[in-house]
């Protein structure tokens, strides 16, 4: 993986864009999921139509086509697709074309149906929905690859394909899957991993509750027990699952690349705060081109600062270079409790905060809104309402706004400030029987990274294993699984000159889930200077206070400072007197111990307080905290800064370049209007 080093440091040598492009699309790209065969002939012909309208220069086609394209076993039906294909290369729009394996149709799941997928519970997960299938299934796979090669060859010279789209958000319904099938597939992993029994044995801590295998054959996945299921064989499994899609996406991808070399492979990923299902870091390398989807939290009314985190978390997984986004919606979606239709303004933003943050390509689901099946409420970019809608309007405009954003393509997003995402960390630590349930690895996760985003610092997400040479602030939260090489780089990190802070219940175990003993935070005792003894997590609602005023919650541990200084003691509770955060110089910069849990306003204010010892500046100082602004750095020394007014109120910058989506020059004060986006090529 590369990471660009940071702005102030850099060579420039890591900032050509080294991930494939679509064949054939110019400029950022624009489009989305076109599912042309729930319509018919005429509305087919309005589509491309409309699509040119609109500037859409890409679309997702097949993705659910499977039981279309393959009514019977063997017997293909190419018409409509080759039309759709032909229709699409005329009009000079560019297809991201499915493998159309993402829901197997039913005549399979009849005439095989040991390929459906098992829950935990022993729940055999049935067709009629979609992605019913066990990923583990040989069956399965056959057919998949089939269907792979079919749509493969038959499109393989089509100037309208400039991208393969595997599958679709593989796991997103079946992320783990307890089949005989995944069983057999577990073991097999397993067998991999530790070669042997007694290896595996003290690895999952066996020889508590008489849980010692005496062979493979007799280790199952971690379904449904009379009590918590051995720890490490749950993290184990969830390794396991991402591995298992992962190798089903590569089997599928090998056949695209045996048939067609010269095109591009991706899938849709969904990196967020929201799902864990894979370790996407360990999918980058297999991706030619990395692209997510994602959908705002409609009841979150800052929930633009959670996009912004999976922007930068799906920038991570491409290694700093650039990514698409395949899917978010124009409006409303049809699956979150109360689906809130977009405020006028919010669509383009949304996309914009993508694009600030390193997308080359702002993709929806869907082209035009279903009049039928389960997703007929979901907004899409051309409405139920037709023309004479602020969704369509909203539409057109953003493909002027991706036209005149064009030169931006290939530039980098540059960050000092890095937060370390582990998703091995994430899993292990949400498992049960631990100090708290309360503990979220993603809620810790968003509120460093709220308090950043409110400071106006730009941050990379960055895989453990990352190179954090370059970056003058590092932010581990919760990292609480760590192998003995990842500690050593955080620790290599702050003493060459970063600031390195490490949040509770971080180092507390190896690799296997098994405590490092002497005291917490085991693998960065010596690092941060304390030794903990004991844990003291909080009650529900109990409240207690820092020195500094501010409240904390969750969580408090008894510290021992060895080498550090404490930054703030608890001023009341059953720990009043005792260090909550600490200090220790190391080196050319600093370890921090965040051993609580500050509210947002406390936080904030050690941030600040962190940021500045890292001599990190915002982006933009001054801006109204619901203002979001972003740089993003071409090679030849351009810089394009993104200015998003999240707020109510009209905000002035002070720029001096080409405002591009206005056309417009700029010098001195701009006004970026309430609820409206500036893009500024500055001089
Ligand atoms: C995604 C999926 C799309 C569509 C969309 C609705 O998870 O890939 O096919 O279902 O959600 O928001």
């Amino acid at each position: 993986m590369r990471f660009p080093r940071t702005a102030p440091r850099s060579d420039g040598g890591t900032m050509t864009a080294s991930r494939p492009w679509p064949v054939g699309v110019t400029g950022l790209a624009y489009g989305g999921d076109y599912n042309p065969e729930q319509w018919p002939q005429d509305v087919r012909v309005e589509d491309v139509e409309l699509m040119r309208e609109a500037g859409v220069n890409l679309v997702s086609v097949a993705i659910f086509a499977w039981a279309t394209l393959e009514p019977r076993e063997g017997e293909y039906d190419w018409g409509w697709l080759d039309e759709t294909m032909d229709r699409l290369a005329d009009a000079g729009i560019k297809v991201a074309l499915a493998t159309a394996t993402a829901s197997p149709p039913p005549w399979l799941t009849r005439s095989h149906p040991e390929i459906l997928p098992v829950t935990e519970d022993g729940t055999v997960l049935g067709q009629g929905g979609r992605q019913s299938y066990a990923v583990s299934s040989p069956v399965f796979r056959e057919y998949a690859l089939r269907m792979t090669r079919a749509i493969a060859e038959r499109y393989a010279e089509h100037p309208a394909l400039a991208l393969w789209h595997v599958d679709n958000e593989l796991g997103c319904h079946v992320p783990h899957d307890f089949s005989d099938n995944a069983a057999e597939a577990f073991r097999a992993w397993l067998q991999r991993r530790y070669r042997s029994i007694e290896t595996l044995n003290e690895a999952w801590g066996t020889a508590f509750w008489s849980q010692r295998y005496d062979s493979f054959e007799e280790i199952l996945p971690p379904r449904a027990a009379p009590t918590y299921a051995n720890p490490t064989q749950q993290l184990d499994f969830a390794r396991f699952s991402s591995d298992e899609l992962l190798t089903h996406y590569r089997a599928l991808r090998d056949v695209l690349r045996e048939v067609t070399p010269h095109i591009p492979t991706t899938t849709n990923l969904m990196c967020s705060s929201a799902t864990k299902w894979m370790d996407y870091f360990s999918w980058s390398d297999d991706l030619d081109l990395v692209a997510n989807d994602h959908y705002l939290i409609s009841a979150d009314p800052r929930g633009h600062i959670e996009l912004a985190l999976a922007a930068d978390l799906t920038r991570g997984v491409a290694g700093g270079d650039p990514w698409v986004l395949m899917e978010h919606s124009t409006s409303a979606v049809n699956w979150q409790p109360r689906n809130r239709a977009k405020a006028p303004g919010e669509m383009l933003r949304n996309s914009l905060s993508h694009v600030a943050r390193g997308a080359d390509g702002i993709m929806f689901f869907q082209w035009r809104q279903s009049r039928a099946g389960a997703e007929k409420f979901h907004s899409a970019m051309y409405p139920h309402a037709g023309r004479d809608s602020d969704v369509w309007r909203g539409t057109v405009t953003l493909g002027r706004a991706l036209e005149a954003l064009a030169p931006v393509r290939g530039s980098r997003v540059l960050s000092r400030a890095a937060i370390v995402v582990d998703y091995p960390s994430w899993w292990a630590a949400e498992l049960d029987s631990h100090p708290t349930n309360a503990l979220s690895y993603p809620g810790e996760l968003l509120r460093w990274y709220t308090a950043l985003w409110d400071l106006g610092i730009s941050v990379d997400l960055v895989p453990v294993t990352a190179d954090l040479a370059g970056y003058d602030l590092v932010i581990a939260p919760t990292l609480y699984a760590v192998r003995d090489a990842d500690a050593a780089r955080l620790a290599a990190a702050a003493e060459g000159g970063a600031q390195v802070v490490v949040t509770f219940f971080s180092g507390i175990v190896d690799e296997n889930d098994h405590v490092r003993l002497g005291g917490y935070p085991g693998a960065f005792r010596d690092l941060l200077g304390v030794r903990t003894e004991e844990f003291h997590p909080l009650l529900e609602d109990e409240v207690h206070h820092l020195d500094d005023g501010a409240s904390a919650d969750l969580w408090s541990e008894k510290t021992h400072l060895e080498g550090a200084q404490a930054v703030r003691t608890w001023a009341d509770g059953p720990l009043h007197g005792w260090p909550a955060i600490t200090r220790r110089a190391t080196g050319e910069g600093a370890a921090w111990y965040v051993a609580a849990r500050p509210s947002a306003a406390g936080l904030e204010a050690l941030v600040g307080e962190i940021a500045a010892a890292a001599g990190i500046e915002p982006t933009v100082s001054g801006l109204h905290r619901d203002v979001e602004a972003l740089r993003r750095f071409a090679e030849d020394g351009t810089t394009y800064l993104f200015v998003l007014n999240h707020s109510d109120r009209d905000q002035v910058v002070q720029v001096s370049g080409r405002e591009l989506l206005r056309g417009t020059e700029a010098d001195g004060a701009f006004t970026v209007h309430a609820g409206a986006a500036a893009v500024f090529q500055e001089s």
